[in-house]
């Protein structure tokens, strides 16, 4: 890589036209061909190449809403999920502060799989050996592809509380190992950074020509709860956008404390995570476990009663291998919503698909034992009962600040124990706390430029 292409800066990630010309030329052609190239870091964008948001707007067949359903489209990341931006900027950031060097620091990634993912394909790409600590009932894809980036697997049991398991397991490595240091995407502002700054801004683009242009509701099922940081941007742009976190029922941690097992890996991640701005959570929705299945295998299995319903072949052919489970649980929220808050054909909600279908073979195989249908009549109810008569049940309204002071309780919970402070947390009570953050972008823009300058030859 020569040395104008050492490593992207928040603004070309958000803006990828900015990035040297013949750097992105490098780089679009590594992201199919040649994924460990590290030309594949300045891939790390919500853009096509010709620097369009990869979005699709959901057929109205399907949604059975007036609204507007924007899905901005994360499996054409390198690695096959958003996830490793947040990776990358954590790694960025910590490496420029002098926290983690290449070749001295193991770096150690909890996570449920697909930060996991993100995190050993950046630590092969940027030189460090990495270890991810995840449940171990994840999809068997998700420990493959760790493996396959040279990632190290360190499994936590599969239990009530398995998240915090997995960082229990990940700060005793940590204390047990002076040469470890965490990608703690929990944690860590470097999360909140990337999507506030170019997951937000990318949702504002990406709603331009629809409809209104505006954005009245984005919905993201918090794991780490770093997409969720998405809707401050968008709030700052469209202050009446309702920013909604989606949950499984099963799992309804941040609704009312409830830690179910479910099966939609990557979210429901049983905390109020500390990179969670719960100031601009206005609702939480809760979905079924077993729609969100349901709708993944409908999207991918059958594409012919999609059509019987108006959806076009093409897009039916096309929305077979872009989601996973939790986009479809966000694409459910995001209907919930547009009903709840009445929605017309201007407005536009936006949400996320985090990965595509590549990691979920194993996981359809066991839905296809659960789910059998017996003609396409079965289905096309099926389409109805989870896609167009979702209902506007299990939607809690957290907009006032007794509604908030359940969040920050079960902040305290989570955090606490792993040694913040009281102070600290209740810093996070107002806006100026999270602006701090936030501009902290422009400081990590001027060090990484100033790093390629001086390796410039
Ligand atoms: C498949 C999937 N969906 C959704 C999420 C949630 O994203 P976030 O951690 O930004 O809240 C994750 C996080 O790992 C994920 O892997």
């Amino acid at each position: 890589m020569n040395s104008m292409c050492y490593y992207p800066t928040y603004e070309e990630m958000l803006y990828p036209e900015k990035i040297d010309n013949s750097c992105r030329e490098k780089a679009i052609k590594a992201l199919k061909k040649d994924e460990l190239n590290s030309i594949n870091l300045f891939n790390i964008t919500w853009k096509d190449k010709s620097n369009k948001v990869r979005k699709l707007v959901l057929p109205k067949e399907l949604t059975g809403v007036n609204a507007n359903i924007l899905v901005l489209l994360g499996n054409d990341f390198p690695s096959g999920s958003h996830k490793v931006g947040p990776a990358y900027a954590t790694l960025i950031e910590s490496y420029l502060d002098g926290n983690m060097i290449p070749g001295k620091h193991t770096l150690l990634a909890p996570s449920t799989g697909n930060f996991g993912i993100g995190a050993a394909y950046i630590c092969k790409l940027m030189g460090y050996d990495s270890i991810v600590v995840m449940p171990e009932n994840v999809s068997n894809e998700r420990h493959e592809r760790i493996k396959k980036y040279g990632g190290k697997l360190s499994l936590t049991p599969p239990s009530e509380s398995d998240v915090i398991f997995t960082l229990e397991k990940t700060y005793e490595l940590a204390k047990n190992n002076s040469n470890y240091r965490v990608l703690a995407q929990f944690e860590f502002f470097s999360n909140y950074r990337f999507h506030r700054y170019v997951t937000g801004n990318s949702a504002i683009e990406a709603a331009k020509n629809i409809g209104n242009g505006k954005i009245a509701c984005f919905c993201s099922a918090p794991g780490s709860g770093g997409t969720l940081a998405a809707g401050d941007e968008i709030k700052k742009v469209f202050s009446q956008c309702q920013v909604t976190a989606v949950e499984p029922f099963e799992c309804s941690t941040l609704s009312n404390g409830r830690r179910g097992q479910h099966r939609i890996e990557g979210i429901g991640d049983k905390m109020c995570t500390l990179i969670h701005n719960v100031l601009n959570t206005d609702y939480i929705a809760c979905i079924k476990e077993k729609e969100a299945m349901l709708g993944f295998k409908i999207l991918h299995d059958y594409g012919k009663a999609l059509e019987e319903v108006g959806v076009s072949s093409k897009l039916a052919q096309y929305m077979k291998n872009i989601f996973g489970p939790s986009g479809i649980c966000n694409i459910l929220g995001a209907i919930k919503m547009a009903k709840y808050l009445n929605l017309g054909s201007d407005d536009n909600v936006v949400t996320i698909a985090t990965d595509g279908f590549d990691r979920y073979g194993s996981v359809l195989k066991k839905l296809n034992k659960e789910f059998k249908e017996d003609n396409n009549s079965t289905v096309k109810q099926w389409i109805k009962d989870v896609f167009l008569n979702q209902d506007i049940n299990e939607i809690y309204d957290f907009r006032s600040s007794e509604a908030k002071e359940r969040l920050y309780k079960q902040k305290e919970k989570d955090w606490l124990h792993f040694g913040h402070s009281k102070e600290y947390l209740d810093s996070m009570r107002t806006m100026n706390f999270w602006d701090r953050e936030y501009v902290k972008i422009n400081d990590y823009n001027e060090k990484i430029k100033k790093f390629r300058n001086k390796h410039m030859i």
